[in-house]
């Protein structure tokens, strides 16, 4: 009997101590010391034993029961504690962090501010019945020049100077190469506006770009006069100062149209009385514009004796900038983030 107990001891320690699981050890426990396990057994019927065996056995089996008992609790204790590390090495968290500096922020998109300008425009214009065009960044001499009445040797085309390809072609100087593309494709009468990123040859400063943005304006119907076009850019303005907006316009060369004007609107910063922002004129140069040239119509097959029209074309990095007191255009083209955050 007492050989029998040492061995349901050492069975029970050895399968105790190479347990991996919780419910291994329960298994054993039920085993041996459950209701009809086999150390329960032996206790159960220690009456059928001879007196003097019931004593030593009792003992001895009451002895291996607390041995066994113990060895399942620290097991038990153990294969839990190595629980709790395993969960905390592969899913921990560091609740100690502090959130506002730690986690990092999700940052979402936003447009640039040349964009979300040229939009708001395109959302003006559009609503007036103008139609929005592209056109070619890469462009033709004649697209560009010849056919907005600037021909080869006139003067004009020095103001305007750009990167030209080994073929012949340039990188378009102004959007009005757009209206030349518009006449050809549209039967009048129509409105079309372009947008888009123009280019020079020049020397940069802090008012100077190689590459801005423009966008471009053109209306061509029976009987169009300076008012017409007059109105047309109040309602820009107030569209995007979302308040009323005086003009004047002041007499100004370029050669796809006649009369050409500059147009300023009343600076909003001193409200005309004269700063900085306006160099003390109290007017802001806003655009060029003008009832579109005879030729113009013509190299756009339109016939100037039916049909007349006025254009406008406007640069949106100067205007942004005084929307938004940035001091040098060149930030435009840095690829810093740090400016464009600040939108
Ligand atoms: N293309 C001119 C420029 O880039 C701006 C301009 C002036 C456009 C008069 C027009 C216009 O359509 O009528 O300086």
């Amino acid at each position: 009997m007492e050989e029998k107990l040492n061995k349901i001891k050492q069975d029970a320690i050895e399968r105790i101590n190479s347990s991996k699981l919780l419910d291994e050890i329960e298994e054993i426990r039920v085993n041996i010391l459950g209701r009809k396990g086999l150390l329960t057994q032996i206790l159960r019927s220690l009456g059928e034993l001879a007196p003097e065996l019931r004593n030593t056995i009792g003992k001895k089996s009451n002895e291996i029961k607390k041995i066994i008992e113990d060895a399942i609790d620290s097991k038990k204790s153990e294969l839990a504690k190595s629980g709790f590390s395993e969960i905390a090495s592969n899913e921990w968290i560091d609740v100690t962090l502090n959130p506002e500096t730690s986690i990092r922020e999700i940052k979402s998109g936003f447009l640039h501010p040349i964009s979300k300008t040229q939009y708001e425009i395109e959302d003006i214009l559009t609503s007036m019945g103008f139609q929005i065009l592209d056109g070619p960044e890469p462009e033709t001499e004649y697209y560009n020049f010849e056919a907005l009445n600037i021909p080869k040797f006139h003067p004009a085309r020095d103001l305007q100077d750009t990167f030209w390809t080994e073929d012949g072609n340039l990188m378009r100087t102004h959007t009005s190469a757009i209206q030349i593309r518009g006449m050809e494709k549209m039967t009048p009468p129509f409105r079309i506006m372009a947008p888009g990123r123009v280019f020079r040859y020049e020397a940069t400063d802090a008012s100077h770009e190689h590459t801005f943005y423009q966008v471009e304006g053109m209306m061509v119907d029976k009987d169009i006069s300076v008012s017409h076009l007059i109105y047309v850019m109040e309602q820009v303005l107030k569209g995007i100062f979302k308040r009323e907006i005086k003009v004047r316009l002041r007499p100004a060369y370029y050669p796809f149209v006649e009369p050409g004007f500059d147009l300023d609107f009343n600076c909003m910063i001193c409200e005309g009385k004269g700063c900085r922002v306006c160099k003390h004129t109290g007017w802001i140069e806003f655009l060029g514009c003008g009832l579109v040239h005879p030729n113009v119509l013509r190299a756009g097959n339109i016939d100037p004796e039916i049909w007349s029209g006025f254009a406008f074309g406007m640069g949106l990095n100067r205007l942004i900038m005084m929307q938004n007191g940035i001091n040098d255009i060149r930030h435009f083209m840095s690829g810093d983030i740090r400016f464009i955050h600040q939108f």
